[in-house]
This record gives C-alpha cells, structure tokens and sequence, in this order.
C-alpha cells in the first residue's frame, strides 16, 4: 500500500478522484450543513475544475524528469509489456466502449413533456350560455345578493359544498381534499388570499359553471380536473355555493368599480 501512495502515478490517480468527490459533492452538500444556501454544481462546471486538477496534477508531476519518468512507467507497462496482456485488452475494449456509450447517451434524441405554463386566470369570456341562456358576465353581480340577505343562500351553499365540491378542494377550502394530490395543477386553495379574493364573483361563476373543460386556449394545456358544474347544478346553486366560498374563507369578491372589463384577467402560473 504505501508503495502505491508514495508512486506518483497512484498519487495523481488519488488527488484525482479526491478533486472529483470534493467538486461533485463537497460543494453542494458541505456548505448547508454549515447553514450557507449552496446548489447543485452543473455538470460543465464540474469537468472545467477537473481540467485545471489535471493541469495541475501533470504539472506536478512532470516537474522533475526522475518523477516523470516513474509516473509514466505503470501506463508504459499496461501498452507493452506482454505479462499486462489481460489487463492490455480489458482496457483496450472498455474505454472505447464507455467512450461511445457517453457518446450515445448524449446524442440520443430525448422525449420529454413540453413545459407547461398555463396562465391560472385567463381573462373571461364577456358572456357564457348557461343551458341555452345567454349570461352576460361583464358587470354581472351575484343574484342572491340583491334581496340582502344571504342566510338561506349559504345554507345552500354549504351543502352544495359539502356534497361536490370537497373531495378536491378539501374540508378546509384549503385545497386538501383527499383527492387534491392526484391532480396537476392542484385544485385551487380558496383559504388562500389572492385566490378567490382577486376574482369577481361573476369569473367565479364561469370557472365553476365551465370547468377545466371551458377553459380559454391560455388555460391549457387541458389537464385541470375541475368539473364543468353546469352539468350538475342550477343557476342558483352555483351562486349561492359562491356566497359559501367567500362567507367561509373570510374574503370579500373583487367588485366591478374597481377592476372593469379584464377581470381577473393575467397572472401566469410556471
Ligand atoms: C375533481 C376535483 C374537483 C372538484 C370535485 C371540484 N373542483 Fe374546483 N378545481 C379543481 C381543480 C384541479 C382546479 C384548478 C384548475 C383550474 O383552475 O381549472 C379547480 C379550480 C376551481 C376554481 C378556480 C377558478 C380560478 O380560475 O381560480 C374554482 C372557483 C373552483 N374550482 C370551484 C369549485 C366548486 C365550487 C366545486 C364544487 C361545486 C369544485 N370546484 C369542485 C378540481 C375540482
């Protein structure tokens, strides 16, 4: 063994591998533990500090003749001398063979998905049929508002609620239903501000009425789980299940002074 370390060939072949666990690892792992933010370091960056360990390793060991010469001498003995026969053709058949397998892998066309940025409120539609009524969403108001009180209309609501909607979007409005985690994109955390408090309670009314089904091309790609709830609920049960959102969560609706025509419209998602 020590015969080995103090060879200048297994030195260089030991800092070599030391600079690689140190790079690769060292870097990203050591500095956390220390509590510094740090990050995965790019593969390119890791090959560019090799070469400057490799640079520096031949350097050394080319400094003096006596060094370069025994440094020479193990790979010397592997390309000619006939006892290293066996290791001669081990080498000669697996570096070309590693060579062009990294040389496959990286050429190799890859399929992967296209990422996905969808914008989470696309603007709205300025009217929807709602079976086979024509609602203007522009400026509409919720219903149920208008006779002042909304006690009934929760009450609805609630049950609404309860029957359809928290299986996805959880017991708690807090998108934790138990079926939330099955889906991308999750369903939509009404508990959180700047969900439902930045919309109008008419876009609430579309998104609920359509679905991920009526979403707008920038809404895509298509894989929201939302049912389109026209299918199953009246006009009414929809508004007053939106009175029990905003009721429950504590948020008020954006009104129409305030935002006028692109209600709820931007905000992209990553
Ligand atoms: C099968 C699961 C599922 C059920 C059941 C479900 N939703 Fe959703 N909902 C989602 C998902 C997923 C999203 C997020 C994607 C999207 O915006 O389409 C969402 C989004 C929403 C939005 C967000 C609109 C926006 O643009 O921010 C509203 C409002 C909503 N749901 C209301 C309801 C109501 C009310 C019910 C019950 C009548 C209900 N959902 C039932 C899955 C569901």
């Amino acid at each position: 063994m020590g015969k080995y370390l103090r060879h200048p060939f297994w030195q260089a072949i030991v800092i070599l591998v030391a600079a690689y666990i140190v790079f690769k690892f060292g870097i990203a792992f050591v500095p956390p533990l220390l509590g510094i933010r740090s990050a995965p370091v790019p593969s390119s960056v890791v090959l560019q500090f090799m070469l400057t360990a490799l640079a520096g390793v031949l350097i050394y060991v080319s400094e003096n003749e006596e060094r370069w010469r025994t440094f020479k001498q193990p790979i010397r003995a592997v390309m000619v001398e006939p006892d290293k026969r066996v290791a001669r053709l081990i080498l000669l058949v697996t570096i070309p063979a590693l060579v062009g397998f990294i040389t496959f892998d990286r050429v190799r066309p890859k399929v992967s998905a296209p990422p996905s940025l969808r914008s989470i409120h696309p603007a709205p539609p300025t009217q929807i049929t709602f079976r086979g009524n024509t609602l203007r969403l522009t400026g509409l108001e919720n219903p149920l508002r208008a006779d002042g009180s909304i006690a009934e209309d929760l009450a609805v609501g609630r049950r609404v609620y309860y029957q359809n909607c928290m299986p996805c979007h959880g017991d708690a409005l807090a998108a934790d239903g138990y079926y939330a985690h099955g889906f991308s994109p999750i369903p939509l955390n009404f508990a959180d501000g700047g969900t439902i408090e930045q919309l109008t309670e008419s876009f609430v009314f579309w998104r609920i009425a359509k679905g991920g089904p009526g979403l707008p091309r920038e809404g895509t790609p298509w894989n929201s789980a939302m049912p389109a709830w026209e299918d199953f609920l009246t006009e009414e049960e929809i508004w007053a299940v939106i009175i029990f959102l905003y009721e429950q969560t504590g948020w008020s609706p954006r009104t129409w002074e305030e935002v006028g025509e692109a209600a709820g419209a931007g905000a992209e998602a990553p």
